[in-house]
């Protein structure tokens, strides 16, 4: 694909001020939260008008937002998809009115890759690989294979598929770890409580390892746990994504032992972007943002300076 921005493919509009319309997915988690306010905040400082939209999870929200964006003719789209098919069309008809697509944090699939300019995000994937070498380095097998339960973000998102894929891969081959129980807690907090009441509710307790796709659902787990009188953090080791100042606190606490970090503060790497593009300059095709991996040694450390 060519990255190259078409000029002729768009239609440049006469006025001072640059309109967005930002679809967001919703308010399922901290994560979002400190995401949906770094865009706010950023386009105020940046002096871009934001029309902003929360489709409270569901697709055909964020595809209502979408033409209404192209109805009120703003400059540049940016989506954050909450599932990662089934854009073509509506994507199709904003290339057809002249506005350029962004993605922001989640990634879509298509055949068409013009349909969109650039993806603005974190390496899901690699996330993923992240926690398996923490558990790998940190949890190791006694007797027999480490059951670890995983905790599914939203099914059909790209995070959810790439962080369970990136985590076998890492995985694969090593007969000490296995995946004992996987359901998906939908990245909300009562989600990760659920599957853990449904789990004690069904079978005995014989989890090693919780792997959270995010914090929340983590940390919904942790209050089930403890409400069954199962410690979290010691009788089960649990690893999340996000890295959240929950998660911190968790840590410090001693009932989460690892927080793999995906960056939300995305809004001024976003709102560069859109101006480079307003000013005719190239972006590059993917823009990957910066993380690491925390746990209880540096926890306390690291709490004093996190900004989500
Ligand atoms: O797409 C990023 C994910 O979405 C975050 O990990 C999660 O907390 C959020 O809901």
């Amino acid at each position: 694909v060519d990255s190259e921005v078409k000029w002729e493919q768009y239609k440049k509009k006469d006025r001072n001020t640059i309109q967005v319309g930002y679809s967001q997915v919703g308010t399922e988690s901290a994560w979002r939260l400190a995401n949906t306010e770094s865009i706010k905040s950023a386009a105020r400082e940046a002096g871009i008008s934001l029309h902003f939209e929360d489709a409270d999870q569901q697709q055909e929200r964020q595809i209502e937002a979408i033409r209404t964006f192209i109805k009120e003719e703003v400059d540049v789209i940016v989506l954050s998809p909450v599932v990662d098919s089934g854009w073509d069309e509506v994507l199709t008809e904003a290339r057809e009115a002249g506005i350029p697509v962004l993605l922001s944090d989640r990634r879509i699939e298509t055949e068409d890759d013009g349909l969109y300019l650039t993806y603005i995000g974190a390496d899901f994937m690699e996330e993923g690989r992240r926690a398996m070498r923490w558990i790998a380095a940190n949890v190791k097998p006694e007797h027999g294979p480490v059951r670890i339960m995983e905790l599914q973000g939203t099914l059909g998102a790209s995070p959810t598929a790439e962080r369970k894929r990136g985590f076998e891969e890492q995985m694969a081959g090593n007969p000490g770890y296995r995946i004992a129980y996987s359901e998906s807690g939908d990245f909300t907090y009562e989600g990760g409580r659920r599957i853990i009441e449904d789990y004690i509710e069904n079978y005995p307790w014989d989890i090693d390892v919780i792997y959270a796709h995010n914090d929340d659902m983590a940390l919904g787990a942790v209050n089930a746990l403890e409400e069954h009188g199962i410690h979290a953090g010691s009788d089960v080791v649990i690893v999340s994504v996000d890295g959240t100042k929950d998660a911190f606190q968790a840590m410090i606490d001693g009932k989460l032992n690892c927080a793999v970090e995906c960056n939300p503060l995305l809004g001024p790497q976003l709102m560069k972007a859109v101006q480079d593009l307003m000013e005719g300059k190239e972006l590059p095709l993917r823009i990957i943002t910066e993380e690491k991996v925390y746990d209880q040694t540096d926890a306390r450390e690291v709490m004093k300076e996190r900004r989500y």
